[in-house]
């Protein structure tokens, strides 16, 4: 553990400062202050791990000191120790209220006063090495939830590289569809968290994982699904949403999860209650899935399928449009098709790296 710390000292009285210095300056690096604007300008121009703080101060009450440093600093950062040679208790009991992390009194022994101060920081130390370790251990989490993602989208790409294609397009509609619904100030109760936009976004990728459990013979039909095929076919939703519990419940956070889980397994339910797999209507249906509903039928609408050509991207919105309280939520339909034109632009720059002449069903 380091134990060479930056101490700040503040105390009117020079006396006490040169008692200090001489119990603190061989271990560590002790700065000096004689009022409490000196320790002001002192803190806001370098970095410290502990301040030192006499009770009375020539230019400042002890409670006018506290909050001008933790308007620099928080508790967590930066302790204080308030020293006194005054023992009412009181004065003890003041410091404490105020937010000292210790109270010593000058009439201490040295040994005492030493190992104190010690103990306040080597806490301090402890509890930001353990600050630093969890937080590497946050960044290398996030990195193997990005390995997961990125493995499943390659699986589904190697498999069926139109849909993987459809995965990533679908996911920049999703992104564009939130940026719009916020603009427009719609379902703010969910959207003005900016974490459940960036999850709805995070999510998006996933959507259609359940596909890696259809078999290759219905996934990559060169035609039109029978019924039969189709039912197996539509349960790449729920099993999505299982995979994406299974798999990622241990290490993703619970509000990215859920929205995973919740786009994946109903982004074909339709708002007036005819999609699958659960038949849900309106708000029922997870917000999340409501925007990857649309996202997804545009692309579907926009791409050549084996067993049609594409839509034009006029007819499609028309098709949208049509669908608004049906298949979609209307506010949602309102924002997609009120940026027809960033929609249009993005799907064309989609367009032009990808391949048309693969067949096989969205
Ligand atoms: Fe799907």
């Amino acid at each position: 553990m380091d134990s060479h710390f930056r101490i700040l000292l503040v105390d009117g009285d020079n006396a006490n400062l040169l008692v200090m210095q001489q119990i603190l300056d061989s271990a560590h690096e002790v700065e000096f202050a004689f009022t409490a604007r000196e320790a002001a300008f002192k803190l806001a121009t370098s970095s410290f791990d502990l301040i030192i703080s006499g009770y009375d101060l020539p230019d400042m009450t002890l409670p006018d000191f506290f909050s001008s440093i933790r308007r620099i600093t928080s508790p967590r950062e930066l302790p204080i120790i308030v020293m006194s040679d005054d023992d009412d208790p009181a004065v003890e009991e003041n410091s404490f209220r105020l937010g000292a992390q210790d109270f010593i009194s000058k009439n201490s022994r040295i040994g005492v006063i030493e190992r104190r101060i010690m103990r306040v920081l080597e806490l301090y130390q402890c509890r930001a090495d353990m600050e630093q370790r969890y937080q590497e251990q946050e960044e290398k989490i996030e990195k193997i939830r990005q390995n997961i993602v990125e493995a499943f989208a390659s699986i589904i790409e190697g498999r069926d590289q139109l849909t993987g294609m459809h995965i990533q397009r679908t996911a920049s509609y999703v992104s564009m569809v939130v940026q719009g619904l916020v603009r427009n100030g719609y379902y703010a109760g969910e959207l003005e968290d900016e974490a459940v936009c960036e999850a709805i976004v995070q999510s998006a990728p996933l959507h259609d994982i359940g596909k890696i459990a259809v078999s290759d013979m219905i996934l990559l039909k060169p035609g039109r699904l029978t019924h039969e095929e189709f039912e197996i076919m539509k349960q790449h939703a729920r099993i999505g949403g299982r995979m994406i519990e299974e798999t990622l419940k241990s290490i993703e956070k619970p509000l990215i999860l859920r929205t995973a889980v919740d786009m994946a397994t109903h982004h074909h339910e339709k708002w007036n209650g005819k999609g699958y797999p659960d038949g849900l209507r309106g708000e029922q249906i997870p917000l999340c899935a409501r925007v990857m509903a649309i996202a997804d039928v545009f692309d579907a609408l926009v791409s050549k399928r084996c067993y049609k050509e594409a839509f034009s991207y006029d007819r499609s919105f028309e098709i949208i449009r049509e669908e608004s309280g049906q298949h979609f939520d209307p506010l949602i339909a309102e924002v997609f098709l009120s940026m027809k034109d960033e929609i249009i632009r993005m799907s064309e720059s989609w367009a032009l790296g990808e391949n048309e002449d693969l067949c096989c069903l969205g």
